[in-house]
């Protein structure tokens, strides 16, 4: 999908619908704070979310006295939305309006977080550019949290079609610099009660 056509898809879903009126809805990003802690992380620790969208994690993040929070969606209506409920704390974050996949990232960062937005990359030449800029951005030893749908969830995610991974073929898309280490399933619920299994996976790059 060029990148016009996905940026007009997503400014039309924020345009339309209230943060607790889309599929993705958490209320607690739980896994995603669980595995933040896991590897270590402190309030120095440089964390992007790529795709971020509207979620919660950078609340949860400011709120733990995380210093170097990057927001990054392709979706202005999007972040401006997350500002607004995070209020003055907005003024902690970084909040870039930018493409994943064309994205120029100006800094490093210790941990890539990105929860349903790569399975959008259904083109081979998107995930390469995608995983160019994940290996430009995250320090070797660094980690990589990535949350994608599972191989049973639906085919289609927002009315858009999606790549279903595991946590090999999403480590095998990767590339050999990135080793696995600990994945969970979760079954997230909707706001109106059907389920979606994600499959999160943690990497570290290595070189
Ligand atoms: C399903 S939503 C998930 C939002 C958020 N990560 C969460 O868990 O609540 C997907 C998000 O990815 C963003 N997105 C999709 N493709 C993107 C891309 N190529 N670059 C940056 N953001 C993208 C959309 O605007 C949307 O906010």
């Amino acid at each position: 999908m060029p990148s016009e056509s996905r940026r007009a898809h997503w400014e039309n879903v924020y345009t339309k619908k209230g943060e607790n009126e889309v599929s993705w809805f958490q209320e607690n990003p739980a896994q995603s704070l669980e595995l933040i802690a896991e590897i270590g992380a402190s309030p120095d620790t440089a964390i992007i979310d790529i795709g971020g969208g509207t979620s919660r994690l950078v609340d949860s993040l400011v709120a733990k006295g995380f210093r170097a929070v990057t927001v990054l969606d392709l979706s202005e209506t999007a972040l401006k939305m997350a500002q607004a409920r995070l209020g003055h704390g907005a003024a902690s974050v970084r909040w870039l309006v930018a493409d994943a996949t064309t994205w120029e990232p100006s800094q490093e960062y210790d941990v890539w977080h990105d929860r349903a937005a790569f399975h959008f990359l259904t083109e081979e030449k998107d995930r390469a550019a995608y995983v160019a800029r994940l290996r430009r951005a995250l320090k070797v030893g660094g980690h990589a949290i990535i949350a994608t749908f599972a191989l049973e969830a639906p085919e289609k995610c927002s009315g858009l079609r999606v790549v279903r991974y595991d946590a090999a073929s999403l480590g095998q898309t990767l590339g050999a610099e990135f080793k696995l280490g600990h994945t969970l399933r979760h079954e997230h619920a909707t706001p109106w009660g059907s389920q979606q299994v994600f499959q999160f996976s943690v990497f570290r790059r290595d070189l």
